[in-house]
């Protein structure tokens, strides 16, 4: 996995088996803040609200989350599935908090050091369950009111986008929940709606991809 330095600044990760980066090469933190924070979560006006991130890779939407429900003094229950945990060599080297918030970073590395499977309280108002599994096999134990879908895409990993998946995405949202994700293609929006969103298209991140997705229940 190598490191690269996308157009804001921000780094990702490029996977050379897949040809894939975790991020969108135009701004790593500029796609996540807008597709998960500024479309997803700011969007949601319930006080308190459980989120399932599909990838959690990084941590990057995880992180900016947490920073964001201190902010706005709201409480957040955090599901991240990740079936390929990331080394804490490669984390330090991506050392987002260094961009993003320095005096958060033990925040940061917190997230990565908790164990798999259980829920860690992080702080008042965050707090995180990473679960390590493959997300075509997990099946839900809790309701959700937000997710975050950030698999690789459909060309890259066409197991992930699923009418099934969706439909058990779907089925774990209560009503009036959100799914954000990055790709707009016609045939992901066709699956939203089969399952039964209600599917918008929105702008883009600047200078980045042209629109992203918000289904809702
Ligand atoms: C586009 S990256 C998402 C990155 C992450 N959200 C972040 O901000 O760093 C896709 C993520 O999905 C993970 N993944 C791939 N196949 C998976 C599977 N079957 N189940 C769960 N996670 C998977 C990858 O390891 C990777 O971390």
């Amino acid at each position: 996995m190598n490191i690269e330095i996308t157009n804001d600044g921000s780094p990702t990760l490029y996977v050379p088996e897949l040809d894939e980066h975790y991020h969108s090469v135009k701004g790593a933190a500029t796609e996540s803040a807008h597709i998960f924070i500024n479309m997803g979560l700011r969007h949601c006006t319930l006080n308190e609200v459980n989120i399932l991130e599909i990838g959690f890779g990084t941590g990057l939407n995880a992180f900016l989350t947490l920073l964001d429900a201190d902010t706005h003094k709201r409480r957040i229950r955090y599901t991240g599935l990740e079936l390929y945990p990331l080394g804490e060599e490669c984390l330090r080297q991506l050392d987002y908090p260094a961009q993003i918030c320095p005096e958060r970073s033990a925040d940061y590395y917190r997230m990565h050091q908790t164990p798999w499977e259980e829920e860690a309280a992080l702080t008042p108002f965050f707090s995180l369950r990473k679960v390590k599994t493959d997300f075509t096999q997990w099946l839900p134990d809790m309701r959700f009111q937000l997710v975050y879908f950030d698999a690789f895409a459909p060309e890259k990993q066409p197991a992930m986008w699923t009418p099934e998946l969706f439909e058990r995405l779907y089925q774990c949202l209560d009503e009036g929940g959100i799914l954000t994700t990055y790709c707009a293609k016609g045939i992901v929006r066709r699956m939203l709606q089969g399952a039964g969103f209600t599917v918008e298209r929105l702008p883009g991140p600047p200078n980045g991809k042209r629109e992203i997705l918000r289904a809702t229940k």
